[in-house]
């Protein structure tokens, strides 16, 4: 299996994140129950990968509701929906497929549960191809703002596994490298769950992508040496204001980036700009397990009773985020501005 995620005969396949690079795994989903256990336990993350996950959730539940008469399914639907908005609260691009989802049953006709199962697949298939289109274009639009022989410090994991293929930020890294770029990238780990040692690094492993690992804690001195030349991070849900939820730790990088007078883009679809939430401070943040801090791939590090705080995201302010990359251009400040204009392109393109 290519993908983090894979419609196959009635299922949904997904690329187990949890055990790579350790162990290739793959996990079937037949219900939408699965996929949202499949979404809370990080088998498949990050934003634009959860969005498509659920949106294929959805076609589950109608396919499995054999037994549920069509006046009776709308509700079903409505239900299940609810279910997986409850998986993971930050990422909007959940949010953002799941609507798309469910305005499905008001769009086409239908009379059975197999009609709309076929008009939901067709959407999810749709919200699915347009991720790779998309970030095909974050990563010609990004890419053209790197010079050559930049080393690129990125962070968590935004390649072809944080999405349905190829990437946000590590869509831009593999564009740039793709064009002959000539650059070098610095993953750093990203603790708790090291979406940088265990994703990032196998993707550009795969791909012949000259990179380094680094420890989170290593980026200040390795910036403070004149060694990073741009920081490219993604997002997990933009503020119309362009504040931007990310990986914990993403706060940390924009201070250090500012500090040092380092470029810091922000890669990310339209679909992760909710324009409904004016600035970061609206925007939820997900509380995890605090085993993920106490243990390391399952082995305890910290003395048993030690209480852990566990923040999956932060929220980097807008003032610090040099631009943000977007399919349909680069938003620069004031982003409340242009932020608006590059979806106001986008639709006007659309039509
Ligand atoms: O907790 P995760 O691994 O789902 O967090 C993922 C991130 O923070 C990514 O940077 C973000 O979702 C963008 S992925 C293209």
């Amino acid at each position: 299996m290519d993908r983090a995620l894979e419609w196959d005969r009635g299922t949904l396949k997904l690329l187990d994140q949890s055990a790579l690079p350790r162990e290739t795994r793959v996990v079937v989903c037949a219900t939408v129950d699965e996929v949202a256990e499949a979404i809370r336990s990080m088998k498949i993350r990050g934003a634009p990968a959860i969005g498509a996950a659920a949106a294929y959730g959805l076609v589950l539940a109608v396919q499995t509701a054999a037994g549920i008469a069509p006046p009776a399914l709308r509700a079903h639907l409505d239900a299940a929906a609810r279910m997986l908005l409850g998986t993971r609260p930050t990422a909007v691009n959940l949010r953002w497929a799941v609507e798309r989802m469910l305005a499905v049953p008001d769009q086409v006709p239908w009379h059975s549960g197999t009609d709309l199962a076929a008009a939901l697949l067709a959407e999810a298939h749709r919200i699915a191809e347009e991720d790779i289109r998309t970030n095909r274009a974050i990563g010609a639009n990004g890419a053209a703002l790197i010079r050559p022989g930049e080393r690129i410090l990125t962070y968590c994991n935004t390649g072809s596994l944080a999405t349905v293929d190829y990437g946000t930020a590590l869509g831009i890294i593999r564009t740039a490298h793709e064009q002959g770029k000539r650059i070098q990238v610095l993953v750093s780990e990203t603790r708790p769950v090291l979406q940088g040692a265990r994703l990032t690094a196998w993707e550009v492993l795969r791909d012949g992508i000259p990179a380094t690992l680094i420890a989170d804690n290593a980026a200040g001195w390795l910036m403070r040496r004149g060694l990073v030349d741009r920081v490219i991070v993604g997002a997990d849900r933009v503020a119309a204001n362009g504040d931007t939820a990310n990986k914990i730790g993403t706060y940390g990088l924009a201070v250090l980036a500012r500090a040092h007078e380092i470029p810091f883009l922000v890669a990310a679809p339209l679909s992760t700009v909710d324009f409904r939430t004016p600035d970061g401070s609206a925007i939820p943040i997900e509380e995890r397990r605090p085993e993920e801090i106490t243990h390391v791939a399952g082995v305890p590090v910290a003395p048993e009773g030690i209480a852990a705080a566990n923040p999956a995201f932060d929220i980097t302010p807008h003032h610090l985020i040099t631009a943000i990359v977007t399919e349909a251009g680069v938003a620069t400040p004031p982003y409340v501005r242009s932020l608006l204009d590059l979806s106001a392109a986008r639709d006007v393109r659309a039509r």
